[in-house]
């Protein structure tokens, strides 16, 4: 007996969803029945992803930019009549030690993974109350926990992730809104590949794969995200709410 899709018609927005683990989410929400809108500062992108997938639209927006985070929301509800889920994906990060990082690389790094993720909650909490209640799933990073070098100005605007969906989750209760983080460890995206040869060079290590090898058994999944993502968004994990659930093979809880 197969059983019922566990999004079917839920209407759900992912941002940066042009390639990785925001993909992927894409992919997994279509694939349980919800209607995705594909959002990614990457249009072109993410009308590629949303092609490909029943139901979907296409949205360009950078989530640095308020309007076009009020925009994108505006264009869920417009087109689909609601708002259930909202997943804050887009992100970016910059790999250098705090003094050698330019005011410029933190102002952009912050400004993406933690304004954006504001903004997110902001515009979408309302659209997401007006249906009733839903989810909103930010995807942080393990690194809001735990320190790792090189990436300072991204650990801080992810802790400060964790913190948004904690008050977020306190303010929202009331209204059936259940805001839950995810907090993965080192997954094998572009974000990593593009960054891979840096961390090797600036930590004077031959081989990072050896080392991710060594620390969390492997690279995570894009995959492993998603499934997550799903079962957050599915409503199943109906107690939990301002929690970080963390996928990372057991790094960050473990000294060797
Ligand atoms: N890959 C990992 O190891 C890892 C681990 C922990 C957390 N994360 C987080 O997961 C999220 C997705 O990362 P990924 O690995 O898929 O990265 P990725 O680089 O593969 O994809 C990021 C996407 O975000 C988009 N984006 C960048 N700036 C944007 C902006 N201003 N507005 C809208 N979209 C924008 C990019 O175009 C791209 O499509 C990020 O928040 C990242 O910090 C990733």
């Amino acid at each position: 007996m197969s059983s019922a899709p566990l999004l079917q018609d839920k209407i759900a927005i992912v941002t940066g969803a042009a390639r990785g683990l925001g993909e992927a989410i894409a992919r997994a929400y279509a694939a349980e029945g919800a209607k995705v809108v594909v959002s990614d500062i990457d249009a072109a992108g993410a009308r590629q992803v949303a092609a490909s997938l029943p139901g979907a639209i296409a949205a360009g927006c950078d989530v640095r930019v308020p309007e076009q985070v009020e925009a994108l929301v505006n264009t869920a509800v417009s087109h689909y009549g609601r708002l259930d889920i909202m997943v804050p994906n887009a992100g970016v990060a910059h790999v250098a030690p705090l003094v050698a990082t330019s005011y410029e690389q933190w102002r952009e790094v912050t400004s993406v993974n933690l304004d954006g993720v504001f903004l997110c909650i902001r515009y979408a909490a309302p659209a997401i109350i007006a249906a009733g209640g839903g989810h909103i799933i930010p995807i942080a990073s393990v690194t809001a926990k735990a320190a790792c070098a090189l990436i300072g100005s991204y650990a801080a605007a992810k802790a400060g992730v964790m913190s948004l969906t904690q008050t977020a989750a306190i303010e929202l209760r009331a209204h059936k809104v259940q805001v839950n983080a995810i907090l993965p460890a080192f997954i094998e995206t572009e974000l990593v590949t593009s960054h891979r040869a840096e961390f090797e060079q600036q930590l004077n290590i031959p081989d990072f794969n050896a080392v991710i090898a060594q620390r969390q058994g492997r690279y995570g999944t894009a995959q492993e995200v998603a499934q997550l993502a799903v079962f957050l968004a599915s409503g199943r994990a109906s107690f939990s709410n301002g929690s970080g659930f963390v996928l990372d093979g057991g790094v960050s809880s473990s000294l060797l």
